[in-house]
C-alpha cells in the first residue's frame, strides 16, 4: 500500500473543514414554517370553483375518454383504472401540472397494464382537469382525503399586503381600489364569495361585458359590433343599431379582430397559485 502523497492529505483535510463548516447551515437555514398554510392541506380542496362552462366541458370529455377505466363517479372503474379521488397525484395537482403529462403521455402501471396514451388536445384535458377538479371539491369525503373543515377559514389565510402588490402588478391595469372596486369588501358577504367573485371576474349569473369584433372587408370597409357568432366559416355580429350582419370566412379574409374584455380574467386562471389566491383575498376584504 503506497502512503498519501502531501496534496493528497491536504486535499482530504479541505474537503472535511469544507463540509464540517457547511453542516450546521445545512440544517439551519430560513425555517419554512411559514409557508403557505394551504399547502400542507390538499391543494384540491383548497381551490376557488371553476368555470362552470369548462366543467362542463371537461364532464362530456371525461365521459368519452375516461369513464370505462377509472369510473363513473371517478372512484375506479371496470377497465382498470384507480380511483382518482384517492390518488395522491390528483390530490397534489394544482392547475394540471401534475395530470396533464399523465393523461396526455399515459403512464405505465406496475404490473404492466397502465394508462394509455389520451388523444386529447391539451384544452381538452385542461377541461376534463377542471372536472376531477369540481368533483374532488364537492364529493369525496368518503374515502377522501382527510375532511375539508379548513377550507372557509383557510379564505383568510393571505397575506393583505402581498395581495396588494400582487393587485398593482396584474389587475390595477383594469381595476382600481378606489375606483370600480372601491368598497368591494363591504359590498359582497363573505371571503368565500368575494373570492369566488373575483376570480370568476363577477357574480356567478352577472352579464358579462359584450365581445366588441371589427371585420374589415377586402373592399377595407370595416364594419363593428357585437360578437354573435364565430367559426373558421362565418362571423355574425350584431351593429350597434341593432342590425344583423354575417360575413362568411375564408382563411384571413375578411380580417376579423376579436376585443373580449374577460380574456385576460380567463388567461390568469391558470396562473394564480393558491398562495395569489388568497393573498388577494385577503387585500380585497380590506376594500370596505
Ligand atoms: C384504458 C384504461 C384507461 C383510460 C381510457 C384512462 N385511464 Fe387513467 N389510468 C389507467 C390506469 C390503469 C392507471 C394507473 C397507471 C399506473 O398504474 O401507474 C391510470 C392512471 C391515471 C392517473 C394517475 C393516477 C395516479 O395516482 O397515478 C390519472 C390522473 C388518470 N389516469 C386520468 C385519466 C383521465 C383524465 C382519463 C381520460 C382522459 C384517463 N385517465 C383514461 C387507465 C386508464
Ligand atoms: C384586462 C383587464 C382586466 C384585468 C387585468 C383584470 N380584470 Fe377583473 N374584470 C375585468 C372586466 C372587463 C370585468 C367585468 C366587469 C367589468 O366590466 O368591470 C372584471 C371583473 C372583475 C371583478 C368583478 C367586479 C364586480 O363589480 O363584480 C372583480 C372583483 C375583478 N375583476 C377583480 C380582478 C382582479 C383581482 C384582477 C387581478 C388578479 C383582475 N380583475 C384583472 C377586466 C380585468
Amino acid at each position: 500500500m503506497r502512503a498519501f502523497t502531501c496534496v493528497e492529505v491536504i486535499l482530504v483535510v479541505c474537503v472535511a473543514a469544507h463540509l464540517a463548516a457547511q453542516a450546521p447551515q445545512a440544517g439551519g437555514g430560513a425555517p419554512q414554517a411559514d409557508q403557505d398554510r394551504s399547502q400542507r392541506l390538499y391543494p384540491a380542496l383548497q381551490r376557488p370553483p371553476g368555470d362552470p362552462e369548462l366543467i362542463a366541458r371537461g364532464q362530456a370529455l371525461y365521459g368519452i375518454n375516461c369513464r370505462a377505466c377509472h369510473g363513473l363517479d371517478l372512484r375506479g372503474g371496470d377497465l382498470g383504472g384507480p380511483n382518482l379521488l384517492r390518488s395522491q397525484l390528483v390530490l397534489r395537482d394544482r392547475q394540471g401540472e401534475e395530470m396533464l403529462p399523465v393523461i396526455r403521455d399515459g403512464q405505465s402501471g406496475a404490473d404492466g397494464s397502465g394508462m394509455p396514451p389520451q388523444p386529447l388536445s391539451d384544452a381538452d384535458i385542461r377541461a376534463v382537469v377542471e372536472y376531477i377538479h369540481d368533483v374532488l371539491s364537492t364529493a369525496s369525503r368518503q374515502g377522501g382525503p382527510p375532511a375539508g373543515d379548513e377550507v372557509e377559514i383557510d379564505i383568510l389565510v393571505g397575506d393583505a399586503a402581498a395581495g396588494q402588490t400582487y393587485f398593482a402588478a396584474k389587475c390595477a391595469s383594469c381595476h382600481s381600489p378606489t375606483g370600480d372596486l372601491q368598497g368591494i369588501g363591504a359590498r359582497i358577504p363573505g371571503a368565500q364569495q368575494l373570492q369566488n367573485t373575483w376570480v370568476r371576474g363577477g357574480a356567478r349569473n352577472a352579464d358579462r361585458p359584450p365581445i366588441t369584433v371589427t371585420v374589415t372587408q377586402s373592399s377595407g370597409e370595416r364594419v363593428v359590433g357585437q360578437l354573435e357568432r364565430l367559426n373558421d366559416f362565418l362571423i355574425v355580429l350584431t351593429e350597434a343599431d341593432g342590425r344583423h350582419r354575417s360575413f362568411s370566412r375564408h382563411g384571413d379574409t375578411p380580417l376579423v379582430e376579436v376585443d373580449d374584455p374577460m380574456a385576460t380574467h380567463r388567461e390568469l386562471l391558470p396562473l394564480y397559485t393558491d398562495m395569489d389566491i388568497h393573498n388577494v383575498t385577503a387585500y380585497l376584504v380590506t376594500l370596505q
